[in-house]
């Protein structure tokens, strides 16, 4: 079973994206043969600067790393590294009805704030098929949020295959990822990068503490009962077992519990948690040339598995 997912380099991890994605990424790594990959072709849209968007990248392919990407199974790769992925993304293209993209929810949200979109947003989806279809894969891991663009590649490569009468692509099936863990940021929104309310695994300890010290709490006196569906109580939750949890709401409810001493022990469950991660990025940070290394070993291999099926394409449309 071939297992595919991109992360778009837009922003540096954090926790959100740790138990949102990342980790599932990592558990999935059994599975089949996993392809992950850095979309950096995608990030285009929002990162604007070079600098940038090459620091990100680098960011991203540390923290999976870190976190327990095995690069001996599982291709990591850069998606400019593969820059054919454009061509197929064209030949995609002339197959992609119009009212398709128009129903894309990125494309439509920019329109409907009355900003102006750029092709590159409306055309998202052609190169995330393409991103997909490149490998025949089976099983595409994602959030909730990019389900329409998995259906939009089976519609995609539907018509290719329909109108080239080969079964060139595999329709790719969209395996969602579990919500459960609603991990909410500093200011007890979602936590994005957007609303500027991440909190880091990966941060100096001083600056992870400064910001769970900063987690919203109200102002409830220590005496009274607390509410444990606030956002501190959901965060430190992530951290603890499930019998943990239960001494804990009833510690909550019952008063008497400071949320200065969960945040203190928010803290501390942090960085035990993350404590072996911390340690193995540390040592890769020293190495980069270790890390280009796993990204160029990476690019080489979805290279070799990529490539047959572009050539399939080719062949089937009668171009190159
Ligand atoms: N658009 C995805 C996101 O922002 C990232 C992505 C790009 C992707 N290409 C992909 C995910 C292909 C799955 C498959 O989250």
């Amino acid at each position: 079973m071939r297992i595919l997912s991109g992360i778009t380099p837009s922003g540096e991890p954090h926790i959100g994206n740790y138990f949102g994605a990342i980790r599932q990424y990592v558990e999935l790594q059994s599975k089949g043969q996993a392809i992950y990959f850095i979309a950096d072709y995608h990030s285009m849209n929002g990162v604007r600067s070079a600098a940038e968007r090459r620091r990100l990248v680098r960011e991203v392919a540390l923290d999976f790393l870190a976190c327990g990407l095995d690069p001996s199974e599982t291709i990591l790769y850069c998606q400019s590294d593969f820059p054919e992925l454009c061509e197929l993304t064209w030949l995609l293209t002339t197959v992609t009805p119009m009212g398709l993209l128009e129903r894309g929810h990125a494309y439509k949200d920019k329109l409907a704030q009355g900003q102006p979109a750029d092709h590159g947003l409306f055309a998202y989806p052609v190169l995330m098929a393409a991103d997909i279809l490149m490998y025949r894969s089976d099983l595409v891991p994602v959030g909730q949020d990019q389900k329409q663009h998995i259906e939009m590649a089976r519609d995609i490569a539907q018509r290719f295959n329909n109108i080239y009468e080969q079964e060139v692509f595999v329709l790719p099936e969209p395996y969602i990822l579990d919500d459960v863990a609603v991990v909410p940021g500093t200011d007890g929104r979602k936590m994005s990068k957007s609303y500027d309310n991440t909190i880091r695994p990966f941060w100096p300890k001083g600056k992870l503490k400064k910001a769970v010290m900063g987690v919203v709490t109200d102002s409830t006196p220590v005496e009274e009962p607390k509410n444990i569906n606030s956002p501190i109580f959901q965060l430190w939750s992530l951290f603890a077992t499930s019998d943990e949890r239960d001494d804990m709401f009833l510690r909550a409810r019952s008063g008497g519990l400071g949320y200065g001493d969960i945040k203190k022990d928010l803290l501390k469950r942090i960085l035990d948690y993350f404590a072996p991660m911390r340690e193995r990025r540390e040592v890769l940070e020293k190495s980069p040339s270790e890390v280009d290394e796993v990204l160029e070993d990476g690019a080489r291999r979805a290279k070799e598995l990529g490539m047959p099926v572009l050539d399939r394409a080719r062949q089937a449309a009668g171009v190159g």
